[in-house]
């Protein structure tokens, strides 16, 4: 498969997010089993990323669901568990009724680290991605408690999610040149509008993760087809499912930018992965981009 660059590592151009096994909008979730089998269906396609969180969790069970079962997974995997790169996330919070909430202080990150390590049984995490910013905090303030985690070995890389413009360039700031090492934002057909995001990423050299790259669970995914009807016909000429399409069309903006479609089953990530290597034309890129209200600087 062909591959991109995050943190400074090769990973596959197309990433596993893991979040739909244990949090999705259907509320239909695969047994452990089922979800590890999942998560081995998309390492033997080629896939080397896998996108995670502390608070992938079905409804009123323990934060830490997710990370369990990319745990074991990656234990019980008969390939090289080593050359795989988990990337987790912090920042957001169970509250005893269920609701959510958000935490940015450095005493909250470390903690929830130090549980995320355990959880996936590692003593350095891949890449920690802020989740959601914390808006009772300054968010500089936040980044240099992120920032500490690197500099203490807790953690490998750090990134930022659900970040502006802005908030990219005060974690350029905080952390330095060279040190944010992705951005991980919502960004499909559906949901365009990250664009501005994506390519203030490209300019610095920052990998860009689209969250949600299909249209997200509860059949945004599913009908991406029939609901964009530029990325049926593109699938159709190539052969291809609608899904593959948008990726290889994310894909084709930047170099920097790396999907991580979810999946529940084993079917849906051996198609998603293989959009890595679905060559789509300079015309077919520049349509699909217009179709969707996405034009050149
Ligand atoms: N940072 C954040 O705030 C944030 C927020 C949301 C998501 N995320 C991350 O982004 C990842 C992806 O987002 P998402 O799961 O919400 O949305 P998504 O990737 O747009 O859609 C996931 C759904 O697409 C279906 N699917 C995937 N590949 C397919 C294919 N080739 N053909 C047909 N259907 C296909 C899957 O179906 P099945 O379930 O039936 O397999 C799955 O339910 C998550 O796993 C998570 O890691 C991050």
């Amino acid at each position: 498969m062909k591959q991109r660059t995050l943190a400074g590592r090769q990973v596959s151009a197309i990433g596993l997010g893991a979040m739909p096994m244990s949090m999705n909008n259907d509320k239909k979730y695969p047994s452990f089993e089922d979800a590890v089998a999942t998560v081995h269906a998309a390492l033997d396609a080629g896939v080397t990323l896998i996108d995670t969180a502390d608070i992938y969790a079905p409804d009123g069970e323990e934060m830490g669901h997710n990370e369990r079962i990319v745990a074991e997974a990656l234990r019980t995997w008969d390939g090289d568990a080593s050359s795989i790169f988990v990337a987790t996330k912090g920042g957001i919070v169970l509250e005893q009724d269920g609701s959510k909430g958000r935490n940015g202080s450095p005493e909250y990150l470390r903690a929830a680290a130090e549980k995320s390590l355990a959880i996936l049984g590692v003593d350095q995490i891949d890449l920690y991605q802020y989740h959601r910013p914390d808006r009772t905090r300054v968010y500089a303030d936040i980044m240099k408690g992120l920032g500490a985690l690197r500099e203490e070995g807790l953690v490998r890389a750090v990134g930022i999610s659900n970040a502006s413009v802005e908030e990219i360039q005060i974690a350029i700031d905080v952390l330095g040149e060279g040190n944010l090492a992705s951005v991980q934002n919502e960004f499909s057909p559906k949901h365009p509008g990250s664009i501005d995001e994506l390519r203030f990423c490209a300019t610095h050299g920052i990998a860009f993760l689209p969250w949600s790259p299909l249209g997200g669970t509860g059949g945004g995914a599913t009908r991406v087809g029939d609901r964009y009807s530029a990325f049926r016909e593109v699938g159709e000429a190539h052969g291809v499912s609608p899904q593959q399409a948008v990726l290889a069309w994310e894909l084709a903006l930047d170099p920097h930018v790396i999907p991580i479609p979810g999946a529940r089953r084993a079917a849906s990530i051996t198609d998603s992965a293989q959009a890595a290597n679905l060559e789509l034309s300079e015309d077919e890129v520049l349509r699909l981009s217009e179709s969707v209200g996405i034009f050149d600087d």
